[in-house]
């Protein structure tokens, strides 16, 4: 968005006449998200308030653990969201009306008020991770801050490198290895000289992890079971799992690592879209013969990496040393099919949203 039609907004704004869409949770899904559990509301965008600034959003993140967030009870991870509210998560856009210090018509924010076309912002976040001010240039976009960037590339290098502890001539395993966070711990580790073996939904996914993203093996953990695909692909095991999916890929896993072996607990989908308890691993006594560490984490723990992550990021991304795949769909109405799609493994790679004013990819 340029100058002028920043102003334009703020002029509309503070006529009162602004309004914006924004997706709110109707109804508690028991198993797998519905479209009919989503609703997308217009409602009337208020000036900023004192102390307040004004958003107009250009891309959103779609990220799994807004899923989790769906359910009534609390899984101590992120806070359940109300019913007949807005849902939460990463986005970007510009600033068009602001009564706060720090934060100018015209600014790039990065926040937590997605799924909404405008956010109603305070410096510090209200109760979400207070929003900061993004470069943005040609070769780093907006939207860059939704993927490689932003979180989700954060989770990726702390979750393999501090979390891992990854060490030298260590044989790495990931699963939803096309995925968003997986695509790039496949390709770090790589770039670290790994030898790195990925798990997928699809023999395109397959396809994708080992010839695009160059991992030295990958296998479709739909075919047959998970283990079975593992001890074949790494006959001599694995020195770190990094784990998106939980279930019967975090037991496959403890079976083919080796001593002193290290699991990053990232995430755990395979239980997301599911309702009651999901049972753990058989075989978690294997921790204690073999001395593994399962080390569970959330990016926000490592906030204090950033710089350093964005510094290395920027540099890989420059030199063209990492790829990133994403997934783009086009405006707000379409954010909760991007979202079911995403859970269902109908997606590759980082799933955003583009809304209306955001920058055109390509
Ligand atoms: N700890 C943190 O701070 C943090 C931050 C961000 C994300 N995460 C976690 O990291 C994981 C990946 O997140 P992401 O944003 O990168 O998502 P993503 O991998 O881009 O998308 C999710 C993928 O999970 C796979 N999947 C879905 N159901 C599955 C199942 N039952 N079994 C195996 N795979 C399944 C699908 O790919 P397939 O076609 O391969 O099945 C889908 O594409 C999630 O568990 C998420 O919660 C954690």
């Amino acid at each position: 968005m340029n100058a002028t039609s920043t102003e334009n907004r703020a002029e509309v704004c503070a006529s009162g006449n602004l309004r914006g869409r924004e997706v709110r949770l109707k109804s508690r899904p028991a198993n797998e998200l519905r479209p009919e559990h989503l609703e997308i509301v217009e409602v009337d965008v208020m000036p900023p308030a004192p102390g307040e600034f004004l958003v107009r959003n250009s891309w959103m993140s779609v990220d799994p653990a807004v899923r989790i967030r769906m359910g009534e009870g609390s899984t101590g991870y992120l806070a359940p969201f109300e019913l007949g509210e807005p849902l939460l998560g990463w986005a970007v856009g510009q600033v068009v009306a602001s009564s706060a210090e720090g934060f100018r018509p015209g600014d790039h924010v990065l926040h937590q008020l997605g799924w909404r076309e405008y956010a109603s912002l305070v410096p510090d976040g209200g109760g979400t991770q207070p929003p900061v001010l993004i470069e943005v240039d040609a070769r780093t976009p907006e939207r860059a801050y939704m993927g490689p960037l932003g979180w989700v590339g954060l989770t990726s290098y702390v979750g393999l490198l501090d979390v891992a502890e990854l060490r030298s001539g260590d044989i790495v395993f990931v699963s939803a290895a096309a995925g968003a966070v997986g695509s790039l711990v496949v390709q770090i580790a790589k770039l670290r000289g790994h030898r790195v073996i990925g798990s997928a939904g699809s023999a395109e996914k397959v396809a994708f992890v080992t010839d695009r993203l160059g991992a030295d093996a990958a296998f479709c953990y739909r075919d047959r079971p998970v283990g079975e695909s593992l001890a074949r692909v790494a006959p001599d095991g694995i020195d770190v799992y990094f784990d998106n999916v939980g279930g019967a890929h975090l037991e496959a896993a403890l079976d083919v690592l080796r001593p002193r072996g290290r699991v990053a607990l990232c995430g755990a989908i395979s239980t997301y879209d599911t309702s009651g308890v999901a049972s753990g691993p058989s075989n978690l006594f294997s921790a204690v013969a073999k001395g593994l560490t399962l080390r569970g984490f959330m990016a926000r723990m490592y906030a204090d990496r950033m710089t350093q992550f964005r510094a290395d990021m920027r540099a890989w991304l420059q030199d063209g040393r990492i790829f990133y795949p994403e997934e783009v769909f086009e405006g707000i109405e379409n954010a909760p099919r991007a979202l079911i799609d995403l859970l269902a493994g109908a997606t590759m790679g980082k799933v955003i949203v583009r809304f209306e004013g955001g920058a055109p990819h390509g």
